[in-house]
């Protein structure tokens, strides 16, 4: 198609503001989709997705559409993830675009994700288009807001789209306004090819199917490709857009948005950022800002029955092969014996594996609670990568620990402003700036440990502020920290899967917090428990569960065999997520008790 009738336009959003819906809805508007129910949105791919309301996976639409005028155009909508977690895929899938449809709930007005999202579209020179929804709502106040995205993000908002991504009103004029106020993509047909990977995913049938922006230079079936950080050639099977089906397309040309086949094995062959060029007409310069995701936080998996090791590992391929930020490898637990040691971008991603694993591949887990990445330099002057606190050298042994760091920038109403500034205290934060953004809503930015907030902050944050604060968070740098190693003791015998790492001021006062939650999440067993917290030999926290004196089915008088078995059955399901400890059975939900101490 001629580069001046392409659009490629993201919409970017705050979580819920309606982002789905909007895409939805235009993809109905321009007949890219029919009969469906109404419920189910079409660019979010998995069920697991539709149900936590969140975007995991880019997926790019391409549009035919005639305007009013007769003019043909071809749009290319570009699906962003929309969660802090997958913030690398949302700012490579922006710069696909020359332009974003900025969603702002007219309800709720400017929020944290909103203006980390609109930073990325500015980084990448995109148009900004304000678009406000949900005007259908009696609460809707799109004057307010509307000011609010003068004020706060400096976008004329004059005459802004006002429309309901829920009944599709207005939803034409978002779409001729795409048209009509973003520009056409740049770029040479006949120069090298220069093309950016911003998605990828593994199709059992297919291989690794890559979607791609071509900058420059044109691309046919059957043309040898290189990747250019890896150097490896592949010729291109397929090569086709989405419509939002499959649909091979011979030859695309700078400006384009596609997606090919090239026999690739794994995503590794083909990852997200990275540049496509032609093997025989390689490109000199490869699309800037090129970087391999990299897991930050670490949590190990562990089948319930041992027995299941082998299914879980090959459950944990399967998923690898679909999601290049999540790494694992093999390592072995005193307390849990054989399971894996996996990486993930953050909480929301384990969450995501760890259901998938459950539901799609029915494993049945113990997770341990996750720990960031530590630097450690030791006095014998190695440096060390410790992504498991059990795995931290004795104390005598360590000359300096560095964690990593975020800065986070939290949105609020002015009323909640010392609860929060009063939450980042408590979590170590550092106050970098504090910011009247309209005359009730304030900007609150600080540096925080990310393994302060990596735990319960979310919540806490929410709880103390109603709901109304967002916040969005980027690591920084690591930062060198008094931290020592928290070990729990269970009858005596150390539990390497308890260990956790805490700043020196802290440990004792989370120490006594995860024994005592110990005590509550383990049961009473036929035999005395002691839970002890410790810092190197000192004994730092004490708690004790006294034994059961009856069998619990002596409470149905030996006769109701009904009762009785349900009791047994209640047990048996209560022993799917119980490991043994020497002879004391301890439930899953203990494993994660250090995320709730404080
Ligand atoms: P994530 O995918 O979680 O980032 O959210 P999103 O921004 O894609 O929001 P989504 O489209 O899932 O919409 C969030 C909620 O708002 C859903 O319950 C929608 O039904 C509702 N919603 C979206 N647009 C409108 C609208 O115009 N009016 C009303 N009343 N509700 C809307």
């Amino acid at each position: 198609s001629k580069i001046d009738n392409i659009r490629n336009f993201s919409i970017i959003a705050h979580i819920d503001h309606g982002k789905s819906t909007l895409a939805d809805r235009i993809l109905e508007l321009t007949g890219m989709i029919n009969d469906r129910a109404k419920k189910d949105q079409y660019l979010d791919k998995m069920e697991l997705e539709r149900e936590r309301g969140i975007t995991i996976k880019a997926q790019t639409v391409r549009i035919p559409y005639t305007a009013p005028d007769g003019a043909k155009y071809v749009l290319n909508l570009i699906d962003t993830p929309g969660h802090v977690d997958f913030s690398y895929e949302v700012s490579r899938s922006l710069s696909a675009c020359e332009g974003a449809l900025l969603v702002v709930d007219a309800t709720q007005g400017v929020e944290a994700q909103t203006l980390a999202n609109v930073y990325l579209a500015l980084d990448n020179d995109l148009e900004v288009i304000p678009v406000l929804n949900k005007i259908d709502l009696p609460s809707a106040e799109p004057e307010r807001i509307a000011r609010e995205i003068e004020d706060i993000i400096g976008l004329d908002c004059s005459d802004p789209l006002m429309v309901s991504a829920k009944s599709g009103l207005n939803v034409d004029r978002v779409i001729a306004a795409v048209v009509e106020q973003l520009p056409p993509p740049k770029g040479d047909p006949d120069a090298p090819l220069k093309a950016l990977i911003f998605d990828s995913w593994y199709d059992s049938y297919q291989g690794v199917v890559v979607l791609f922006r071509i900058i420059d230079g044109t691309i046919k079936k059957g043309d040898t490709i290189k990747i250019f950080s890896t150097g490896k050639r592949f010729e291109v099977t397929r090569l086709g857009a989405f419509m939002p089906e499959a649909v091979d397309i011979k030859t695309m040309g700078a400006g384009e948005v596609g997606f090919l086949c090239a026999s690739m094995k794994e995503l590794g062959d083909a990852p997200v950022g990275d540049t496509i060029t032609l093997a025989d007409n390689p490109v000199a310069e490869p699309y800037p800002g090129f970087k391999p995701v990299k897991a930050m936080v670490f949590s190990g998996l562990y089948p319930v029955e041992p027995s299941e090791y082998e299914t879980l590992k090959n459950a944990l391929e399967k998923l690898q092969l679909n999601d290049a930020a999540f790494s694992f490898e093999p390592e072995t637990s005193q307390a849990l014996g054989f399971g894996f040691r996996c990486g993930f971008l953050g909480l929301l991603h384990i969450e995501i594996i760890q259901e998938r694993l459950e539901r799609e591949f029915e494993a049945k887990l113990i997770t341990t609670a996750p720990s960031v990445i530590y630097q450690v330099d030791t006095v014998g002057g190695d440096s060390l990568t410790i992504d498991n606190p059990s795995k931290l050298p004795d104390p005598t042994k360590i000359a300096a620990i560095r964690e990593p760091f975020v800065r986070m920038e939290i949105h609020v109403p002015n009323e909640f402003v010392g609860s929060v500034l009063a939450l980042c205290e408590e979590k170590r934060g550092i106050q970098k700036n504090m910011a009247y953004i309209t005359p009730t809503r304030v900007v609150i930015t600080y540096e925080l440990p990310f393994a302060e907030v990596m735990y319960d902050f979310f919540d806490k944050l929410k709880s103390s502020t109603r709901g109304y604060a967002s916040l969005d968070y980027e690591i920084i740098d690591y930062r060198q920290a008094d931290l020592v190693r928290l070990d729990i003791l269970i009858n005596g015998d150390p539990v390497d899967a308890f260990s956790c790492i805490v700043h020196r001021e802290n440990a004792a006062r989370t120490g006594r917090s995860l024994a005592l939650k110990l005590k509550r999440s383990i049961p009473r067993q036929m035999f005395e428990v002691v839970i002890q917290a410790a810092i190197g030999n000192k004994i730092i926290a004490r708690e004790r569960n006294a034994p059961f004196r009856k069998d619990v089915t002596a409470k149905c008088y030996g006769g109701d065999i009904t009762r009785k078995r349900k009791l047994l059955e209640k047990q048996k399901e209560g022993k799917k997520r119980m490991r043994r400890m020497g002879n004391v059975e301890i439930p899953q939900e203990a494993f994660l008790s250090v995320l709730k101490a404080d």
